[in-house]
């Protein structure tokens, strides 16, 4: 069984149908790629796998559980881990210590002492490159640098399952060259993510499988190579200046 399986999920903001009976299941410790144009659904369906939106029908399952309408924290404390589009850390708080909140309020397999916390911080800076930011408060950093800030903190509470909005989005082709790098890393922690990328590029080299919204419904589901060439993409991506 998928380690995340979400069956006919919908979500209506009064009148606007914005999810339209979507499944999707996701295989443990695969990259699973999210795409679609502006205004498709993927923020959304990601706001109902996180707790942050309950949606007006269908169920979502992790690990065989069903969280479907379990508040964020509680879906937190299963095992998804998350990071949005606009990262939005503590703009006063150090670098080191916006890792270090998620850290001391992780509660899968709380660490206990002072000392082991620090640890985990450094560790976690170091994943994701910003040990030489760790003494840099979070709104100095770069566009790039705060997608890895939210990484970080979105790792520190030791998530199953990642969910990611966008990281290669706005960076540089050497940020891209980074976040291609990190993806990989993940997998190879074990880490099942699902993630949302405008750049099939980015796509094409770190996801197993793909999965294509257009308007609230899922179009194209498979392999990137197969669904970069689907005649529905196109259609989907006509007149949207996002896909590449
Ligand atoms: N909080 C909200 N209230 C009303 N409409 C919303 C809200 N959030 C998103 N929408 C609408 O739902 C649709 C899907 O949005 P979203 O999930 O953000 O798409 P995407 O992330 O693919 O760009 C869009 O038409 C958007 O305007
Ligand atoms: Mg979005």
């Amino acid at each position: 069984m998928a380690l995340l399986d979400a069956r006919s999920v919908s979500v209506a903001y009064g009148g606007l149908q914005a999810l339209r009976a979507v499944d999707v299941a996701v295989e443990a410790h695969q990259i699973v790629g999210l795409l679609g144009p502006n205004g498709s659904g993927k923020t959304t369906l990601f706001n109902v796998l996180s707790g942050l939106r309950p949606p007006t029908s269908g169920d979502v399952w992790l690990g065989g559980e069903r969280i479907t309408r379990l508040p964020a924290w509680a879906i937190a404390r299963r095992g998804i881990g998350r990071t949005f589009q606009i990262p939005q850390p503590f703009p006063r708080l150090r670098v080191r210590d916006n890792v270090a909140v998620g850290v001391t309020f992780r509660r899968r397999d709380p660490l206990r002492t002072g000392a082991d916390r620090m640890r985990e911080v450094e560790r976690l800076l170091a994943t994701v490159g910003l040990t030489d930011k760790a003494d840099t408060p979070a709104r100095e950093l770069s566009l790039g640098e705060r997608k890895r800030l939210e990484l970080a903190v979105a790792l520190s509470t030791r998530p199953i399952l990642l969910l990611l909005d966008e990281l290669a989005s706005g960076l540089s082709p050497r940020g891209r060259e980074e976040v291609i790098r990190f993806y990989a890393r993940l997998r190879e922690r074990g880490l099942t993510i699902f993630a949302i990328e405008h750049s099939f590029a980015v796509l094409a080299e770190v996801a197993d499988r793909v999965l294509v919204l257009d308007q609230g419904a899922v179009i194209a589901d498979g392999a990137p190579r197969d669904v970069f060439q689907s005649p529905r993409l196109a259609r989907a991506y006509l007149g949207d200046e996002e896909g590449e």
